[in-house]
Formats: C-alpha cells, sequence, structure tokens
C-alpha cells in the first residue's frame, strides 16, 4: 500500500533543523514510534475523510490565481501546458530551456519522487523539505500553507523578500542562501542548515528554477488568455520574449548588489549613542517615512495598518463586499502584512547590521516597505550614512548587541555565521511541530487568520 504521508519531523535530524516529510512511501517502511504511527493514520484518515486528494504523480498545477477558471479555456490551458512542459519539463522530469543557465543535474537531484541511492545521493529534495509549505509548483499553497501567517511564499512571480539587491532587483545566490540556512525567524520558514551543500545547492537550482517558469506561465497567461494569442503559442517565441528575460534578471541582480560604504564609527559609547539619536531623528523626520508604518515607537503601530503584499493585494477589493467575491479567486484567504514591530521581534531576514542596511537601502520586495537608497528608476532617499544610523536606531530598540563595525561582509561573499540570538529558531521549530496535525485537521485548505508568532 503506497500512500501520501505528511510528518512534521524527520527521525534523523530533529534536533536544529524543524524538517518535513512530504511524499509517497511505503507505510510499513516508516521508522516511526507507535504514537506517532496512531497519529499518522488518524491524521490519514481525516485527510481521506476530508476529501483532500494528492495524486502521486504530481503535475504543475495552471496559475489560475486572480483568475476566474471558467475565462480560461480548455484549448487555451492545454496550450499553455505544452508550451511549458516543452520547455520546462514537468515536477518529476524537469528540462532546461535553451539559453538558461541553470544545472539539470542540481534541478534533478531536487525534483522528483523522494528517493535515495547507496551513495547517499538524495532525489526529491523540494517535496521532502519545502512542498508540504510551497506547494510542489512552488505556489506557496502547500497542504499546511492555510494555517501559516505569512503564507509560504508563492515563488511564481519571481519576487523575493529579502535581498541584498537594489529595490525591484532578484536576490542574489547568497540570499536565497542565508534564507535557507537561517530560516526565516518569526515565520514558519525553518532553517535547514543541516542540509548538505550540495543539496542546499540543488534547493536554490529548483527554486529559481520555479520561479522563472512561474513568470513565464504568468506571461503566457497574460498572452493566451487576456490578449487572446493565436494558438499554439510557437516555443522559440516564448523562449525569447518570456524565458530568456526572466531568466537574465537573474543575473543583472549581481550588478544590483548593494554595497554599502563603511558605517560610521560606533566604536565608544558616545559614538554609538549619537548614530542611534541621529537614527531616532530620521526615523521620525519627515524624508524617512518609517513611522507612518512602523509607529513613532517603532511597535509597529504606524497610522497605515491595513497594509497588504503583493500576493495578498490583489485580493482586496474597494468594498468588504468586493473583498469577498474576489476570495474565490484565490486558493489562499486575504491575509495582512504588519510592519515590524522593532521593541518585540526579531529580524526576519538576518540578524547581522549588514542585514538592516539591506532591508532598508533595499526595502523588503513585494511588501509596501520601500526602498530608501537608489532603486533603477528611483533616486535615493536617504544618504547611506544616514542608513546606517537607523540600523542603529532601530537594533537599539530591542537591546541588540552593538554593530561590529569592523566586519561588513561583502555582499557576493557572504558568510553565513549562526544567528546571534537562537530565539527566532526556537520559534520555528514550535510553529512547524504544531503545523502537521493542524493542517490535516483542517481538511488542508481554511479559510483561517492565525495570528503570526510572537517572541514572548
Ligand atoms: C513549515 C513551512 C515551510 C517549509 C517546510 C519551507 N518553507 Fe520556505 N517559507 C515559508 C514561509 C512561511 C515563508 C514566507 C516568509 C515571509 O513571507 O516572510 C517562506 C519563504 C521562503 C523563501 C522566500 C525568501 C524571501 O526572501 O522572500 C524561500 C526562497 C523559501 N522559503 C525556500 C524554501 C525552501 C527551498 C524550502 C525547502 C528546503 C522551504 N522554503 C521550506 C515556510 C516554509
Ligand atoms: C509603507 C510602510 C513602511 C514604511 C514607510 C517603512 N516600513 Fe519597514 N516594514 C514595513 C513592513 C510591512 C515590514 C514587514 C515586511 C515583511 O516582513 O513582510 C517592514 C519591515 C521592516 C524591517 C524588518 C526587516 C527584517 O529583516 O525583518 C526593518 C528593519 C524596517 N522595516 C525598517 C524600516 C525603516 C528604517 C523605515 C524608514 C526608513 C521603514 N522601515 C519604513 C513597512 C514599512
Amino acid at each position: 500500500m503506497v500512500l501520501v504521508i505528511l510528518s512534521p519531523c524527520h527521525p534523523e535530524r530533529s534536533e536544529g533543523s524543524p524538517y518535513w516529510d512530504f511524499g509517497t512511501r511505503s507505510f510499513a517502511a516508516l521508522r516511526m514510534t507507535a504514537a506517532a504511527r496512531r497519529m499518522t493514520a488518524a491524521a490519514l484518515l481525516l485527510l481521506c475523510v476530508a476529501g483532500c486528494s494528492m495524486s502521486s504523480a504530481p503535475q504543475f498545477r495552471l496559475n489560475t490565481e486572480g483568475r476566474n477558471p471558467a475565462s480560461i479555456s480548455r484549448t487555451q490551458g492545454e496550450a499553455i501546458g505544452e508550451a511549458l512542459g516543452g520547455l520546462f519539463g514537468t515536477p518529476d522530469e524537469p528540462k532546461v530551456p535553451t539559453g538558461v543557465e541553470l544545472d539539470l543535474k542540481r534541478l534533478r537531484a531536487a525534483a522528483g519522487p523522494i528517493a535515495g541511492d547507496a551513495q547517499g545521493n538524495q532525489r526529491g529534495l523540494f517535496r521532502r523539505h519545502c512542498a508540504a509549505c510551497h506547494g510542489t509548483a512552488g505556489d506557496g499553497a502547500g497542504p499546511t500553507a492555510g494555517v501559516l501567517n505569512p503564507y509560504p511564499r508563492d515563488f511564481r512571480n519571481g519576487v523575493f523578500k529579502f535581498t541584498s539587491t537594489a529595490g525591484g532587483a532578484k536576490p542574489l545566490r547568497d540570499d536565497l542562501l542565508r534564507t535557507l540556512r537561517e530560516g526565516l525567524p518569526g515565520t514558519a520558514m525553518p532553517s535547514f542548515r543541516n542540509l548538505p551543500d550540495r543539496e542546499l545547492d540543488a534547493l536554490l537550482e529548483y527554486v529559481k528554477y520555479l520561479s522563472i517558469r512561474g513568470q513565464t506561465e504568468l506571461s503566457l497567461l497574460q498572452k493566451v488568455v487576456d490578449e487572446d494569442a493565436a494558438l499554439p503559442v510557437p516555443t522559440h517565441e516564448v523562449l525569447a520574449d518570456d524565458v530568456l528575460p526572466a531568466a537574465r534578471s537573474w543575473d543583472e541582480a549581481r550588478g544590483l548588489a548593494i554595497v554599502p560604504p563603511p558605517p560610521p564609527s560606533t566604536d565608544t559609547p558616545e559614538q554609538l549613542a549619537a548614530s542611534i539619536a541621529q537614527g531616532d531623528q530620521l526615523f521620525h523626520g519627515p524624508e524617512s517615512q518609517c513611522v507612518k508604518c512602523h509607529g513613532p515607537l517603532g511597535d509597529g503601530r504606524g497610522q497605515q495598518a491595513e497594509l497588504y503584499d503583493d500576493w495578498n493585494l490583489r485580493k482586496k477589493g474597494a468594498t468588504p463586499e468586493e473583498t469577498r467575491s474576489l476570495a474565490g479567486r484565490f486558493r489562499l484567504p486575504i491575509q495582512r502584512v504588519r510592519p515590524r514591530n522593532f521593541t518585540l521581534e526579531s529580524f526576519r531576514g538576518g540578524q547581522r547590521p549588514i542585514d538592516q542596511y539591506w532591508r532598508i537601502a533595499g526595502g523588503i520586495k513585494g511588501t509596501p516597505m520601500p526602498p530608501a537608497g537608489p532603486a533603477p528608476g528611483s533616486p535615493a532617499v536617504l544618504r547611506p550614512d544616514d542608513i546606517w544610523h537607523l540600523v542603529n536606531y532601530v537594533r537599539s530598540l530591542r537591546g541588540h548587541r552593538p554593530p561590529d563595525n569592523k566586519k561588513i561582509p561583502s555582499p557576493l561573499a557572504i558568510s553565513s555565521p549562526r544567528p546571534t540570538s537562537g530565539r527566532g529558531d526556537r520559534i520555528t521549530v514550535t510553529v512547524s511541530s504544531w503545523v502537521a496535525p493542524i493542517a490535516l485537521l483542517s481538511g488542508c485548505r481554511q479559510a483561517q487568520e492565525v495570528p503570526a508568532p510572537r517572541e514572548k
């Protein structure tokens, strides 16, 4: 009997790295405690009762987010599927479109059903570690997604929040690597630092692949459905017009890396206090706009309370009725994004001063948090020194250690130290361990807003 198993922790790696198993295996082959087996059996029963279907040969589902599926004809859907399949293959057999810099060997290790060989080479890494949250197609709507806040990232629009690149740019490989190694504290995104480098490389390659594929799919939907293009769409045209530009934007990110100048000296307590005082003024000043969202106390309670990230903004209508009717067009209910509360919450995108510099200078992509540094097409709002003062100020709000100004890692060669505080990880573990049972009990997809985990 082959069943789909979802179990919160991998038996060998329960320490440090909260961990998901999601795949098709023989039930008997799983090493589990009796209690875990009972729980899994009960959950499976519920899963069947709830009617969640998970086919054993997964396909990329057409991205109908925000659309009325009835407005896409069968012929159109099939034409899009064929074009994408020809270029990118399937979740089990990925392909690399001609001219795109993606490593097929890495993709093969990440794609497909979970398997391993005698040499310890793993396959199906994405399904094993990520799909429970991010979904097989990277649509951010895996079985657990409905109970998470923020939702797991939908990779298909190619936008990543925590990058060291200018506003609007793609992440560097090191940015994604940091996210994988450190996780995103205060969210369900766990740390995968226990995985060997070659597996992390494979997973990163696959995220990039899903993102380029996803952007191509969005362009195709626009052409075929919105603009009623003649069918079939010639593959060479899709390659030239959609795939290669999407792939190029990843290469161009390197040229858009934010390399800050050395910070103003904060070696003495007086210098640090002076920098924090300047940051305080800037934070409350008219140019920076920080208080609008983060509030005068930096506790996330600014005037602008109704904020949404790009993934949720589209679910918002002008009236509550419109928002309700839009809900049917999206897989997950609308969810707000909260400006960070600096007095309580840890930073999500890294704990080092340079991480906050990058957030403030480059903004948090796909969210209302704007870039204060220069972005393609718009000049800088704040000078680099001012950004450093702001970094020192926001860090001071939670008693972070004074920054070590001597070490500014290059954005192209970031070492990934363990976070300065382990607190974020603890939260991640807590969140992850309740996600599976709740997700199963909730029948996979529930219209439920769960408050983001707090640190205290
Ligand atoms: C328990 C759920 C969970 C699992 C498992 C998980 N993630 Fe995530 N992931 C999240 C959530 C939630 C976010 C969104 C956080 C946010 O918006 O701040 C996220 C965000 C991300 C991001 C976006 C970072 C950015 O800068 O925007 C990447 C990349 C990512 N995850 C990769 C992975 C990969 C690769 C795996 C598997 C190795 C994985 N995740 C496993 C929940 C999960
Ligand atoms: C329009 C609203 C808005 C403005 C203006 C704004 N922020 Fe934010 N900020 C946000 C939101 C929303 C988040 C959380 C985004 C997320 O994690 O999805 C955030 C997060 C942050 C973070 C957390 C980064 C991390 O790694 O967790 C920092 C630091 C930050 N903001 C600093 C600032 C500073 C300094 C200013 C002024 C220069 C500012 N913000 C202006 C909305 C705003």
